[in-house]
């Protein structure tokens, strides 16, 4: 018996779809999920996912996917966010380069990936679609997809307008589901990661924890802020509009939700404080009112930037600890 050792793997459905030793997947983040991070959450045993829109055209994803196979021989995945028509993103570029490359999952989000997923299922892709709600998830399940993410209320970017927190979505979803899920939103540590299959899933999606490692391109100044950040930091901007981003509350964020109260406000209105090409800036420049910057609320529960390696090393190690300890010692206290 090899016992509780730090090279024993996990099983679950997710480690088994996409071959990796742990349920730990690193989701797409546009800007910041290039190839160093897919690649080192790849070498500890994770899966990390690149960001196709990140890169301006499909020529520079293909080299970005390159990138990740000279850091890594581990699988690894691009991340689709199917954004609003008029981006002047070339997606079918983007699709010829996956799979021409024989990218090994996609993580599709944004809206509905039907357009895509045979084709990815034909090229022996796996397609992973993340989405907000127990009724995209029974969509996207019809669809074929191999797996769901779903993202609770309290994660990074784009919760929906539901405000279901993970805590009743990934048990709803699970219920409802027979392909495997992945817990995303609000996760960061081995306590969560047991969370999540306790409550039905296989697997967690990490955002904001990868975005505060070592790996991850983000200027130090807004790492040190995350961090000193409390759950309390995050505000969601859009929702007047019926586009809710959860992102970290500051200058920009306060001067949005002031317009927003006004009233009559678009995207379009917002979008130069709040739009992308903003919190990219932000990002690279550490410019902590630069724009609206994507965070979830488990900046709470973060106060480190470890390399991708000690952090899932930790998370597997708490994990195993808790259950056989606390828990074990909690439900059944004569087997000790
Ligand atoms: C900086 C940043 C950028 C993100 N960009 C995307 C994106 O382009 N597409 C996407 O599907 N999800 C995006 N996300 C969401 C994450 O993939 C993930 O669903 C979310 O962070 C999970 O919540 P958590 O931050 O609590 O872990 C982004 C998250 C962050 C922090």
């Amino acid at each position: 018996m090899s016992g509780v050792g730090e090279t024993v793997k996990f099983d679950t459905r997710i480690t088994r779809l996409l071959g990796i030793d742990y349920p730990i997947v690193q989701g797409g983040m546009r800007w910041a999920a290039r190839a160093e991070l897919a690649a080192a959450v790849g070498n500890a045993g994770g899966i990390g996912f690149i960001s196709a829109h990140t890169q301006p055209t499909p020529e520079d994803l293909a080299r970005e996917i390159r990138k990740v196979r000279e850091l890594s021989p581990k699988p690894f995945g691009v991340n689709l966010t199917l954004l609003p028509a008029n981006t002047g993103l070339d997606y079918e570029g983007y699709l010829r380069v996956i799979v021409e490359n024989a990218v090994p999952v996609v993580e599709t989000a944004g809206s509905n990936p039907a357009k895509y997923v045979p084709t990815f299922q034909r090229a022996g892709i796996k397609v992973i679609h993340k989405c907000t709600s127990v009724r995209f998830a029974l969509k996207a399940e019809q669809l074929g997809v191999d797996a769901i993410s779903i993202d609770g209320f309290e994660c990074a970017g784009h919760p929906g307008e539901d405000d279901i927190p993970a805590l009743i979505l990934i048990p709803a979803v699970a219920a409802k589901v027979k392909i495997p899920i992945l817990a995303c939103g609000g996760f960061a540590d081995g306590r969560g990661l047991i969370a999540a299959l306790a409550l039905g899933a296989e697997g967690i999606n990490m955002g904001t924890r990868f975005l505060l490692t070592q790996e991850s391109p983000m200027h130090a100044a807004l790492k040190a802020r995350m961090v000193a950040a409390t759950e309390r930091d995050t505000v969601l901007v859009g929702r007047s509009y019926g586009d809710s981003s959860r992102v970290l509350r500051n200058a920009v964020t306060a001067a949005a939700l002031e317009r927003e109260k006004q009233g009559g406000v678009t995207y379009k209105d917002l979008a130069p404080i709040i739009g992308a090409p903003a919190w990219m800036k932000a990002m690279e420049e550490g410019a902590l009112d630069g724009g609206a910057i994507p965070a979830g609320m488990v900046v709470g529960l973060i106060d480190d930037i470890p390399s991708c390696a000690q952090l899932i090393a930790r998370i597997v190690a708490e994990a195993r600890a808790l259950v056989g300890g606390r828990l074990r010692a909690a439900v059944e206290p004569d087997a000790r």
